[in-house]
């Protein structure tokens, strides 16, 4: 591709993948950025995530400068679109099945003749992203976001702490409303199948009890520990429980048949159960989409900004099939090898699980 004065130039493609969060669009600002006032490379938007290449024409937009002016710091979601249905491996069809369409999002990257592409997602659209620029032989970077924070080799992925942030600011309103009558509040929070948010959101906002799906509970536990707060002359309690976590038979709870594969209802079935053992009136916030949908706080948008520029300096250093990372106080980067198929859960007996029991918060555990 040349540029104006006859020179060749590098095209990039960015694109986001899977769920939407905050800080998505401080990583576009700083691909962007870094991309075009670093190395006068042109930037291709994808629309969409792999959606916009199985289109034809190709849903794509030029990215340039004036998209870094225009504030999308600030802003929640992502001004590319994004997916996380439709995995071109496996793509579900009007009949009921499944079609394999990874030659056609292939042809469409082609169609771009793009030097590089730049994803920005979870493991799961890591491990299709990677396919696909194995099979394409395209030169792939990978940013992590996801507010689940389960991606490995990451201290933090881009959206997780906005998303601690909005379950903490959660607690904080419930508090009161709970001790003006007495209640049992259980806030329900996001996180697929890892417990971060809740954990974290739990110590931050003062919770008596924590589920998550990596500690097993016992509802008998959960009733105990109430009890044991209602006698210490507390009028109320506040339990925060991770959607994964399942119910007495170790079912999980799931929205399926609501257009999606998601979970989503453990609060109401807790809170039942906790009414029924132990009298105490309760009631149930289930949190769901205002986790992900809020403005970036400052962390993400740290975060979004010192992963965009790292990713475009290692498509600038010829370095891919790598994804960035946050370690020990920096960007570093890492091989996708090493994070695809390995997510990272709550570690049991890590710092996090050992200062909320050194604080007397429960698990049900124990
Ligand atoms: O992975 C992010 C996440 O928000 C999960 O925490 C949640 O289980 C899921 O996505 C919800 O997906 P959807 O947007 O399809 O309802």
């Amino acid at each position: 591709m040349a540029n104006r004065d006859g020179a060749q130039t590098k095209a990039i493609g960015v694109l986001t993948s899977g769920g939407d969060c905050a800080g998505l669009n401080a990583v576009i600002r700083g691909v962007v950025s870094r991309a075009i006032r670093g190395y006068g490379w042109r930037v291709c938007g994808i629309r969409q995530g792999t959606a916009g290449l199985l289109r034809r024409p190709v849903d794509v937009q030029d990215l340039d400068l004036a998209l870094t002016d225009f504030n999308i710091l600030r802003q929640g979601g992502t001004v590319l679109g994004t997916t996380n249905s439709g995995d071109p491996f496996a793509y579900p069809m009007p009949d009921g099945s499944c079609k394999d369409r990874s030659a056609e999002v292939i042809e469409g990257l082609h169609s771009l003749r793009l030097d590089a592409l730049i994803g920005i997602g979870g493991d799961g659209s890591f491990a299709i992203l990677r396919r696909l620029a194995q099979q394409g032989r395209i030169n792939f970077v990978g940013i992590p976001k996801t507010i689940d924070n389960d991606v490995g080799a990451t201290e933090s992925s881009v959206g997780y702490n906005t998303a601690v942030m909005v379950a903490t600011e959660a607690l904080d309103r419930l508090q009161p409303t709970a001790a003006s009558h007495d209640r049992v509040m259980i806030l329900e929070v996001m996180g697929r199948d890892a417990g971060h948010i809740a954990l974290a959101a739990g110590i931050a906002g003062g919770a008596d009890i924590i589920l998550i799906p990596e500690i097993a509970y016992r509802i008998e536990t959960v009733a105990a520990q109430i009890e044991r707060v209602r006698k210490s002359g507390r009028n109320f309690a506040l339990i925060v429980v991770a959607e994964a976590v399942p119910d007495r038979t170790g079912a999980r709870i799931t929205g399926k048949g609501a257009g999606g594969d998601t979970y989503g209802g453990i609060g109401r079935v807790l809170a039942e159960e906790i009414n029924r053992r132990t009298g105490a009136e309760t009631r149930v916030t289930i949190l769901g989409h205002v986790q992900r949908g809020s403005p970036p706080d400052w962390d993400d948008r740290l975060l979004g900004s010192a992963f965009g520029v790292h990713a475009v300096d290692l498509v600038a250093a010829g370095r891919f099939d790598r994804m960035v990372a946050w370690q020990n106080r920096r960007v570093v980067d890492v091989p996708l090898a090493d994070v695809v198929a390995r997510p990272q859960m709550v570690d049991p007996d890590g710092t996090l699980v050992r200062t909320a029991r050194g604080l007397g918060i429960g698990f049900g555990d124990v």
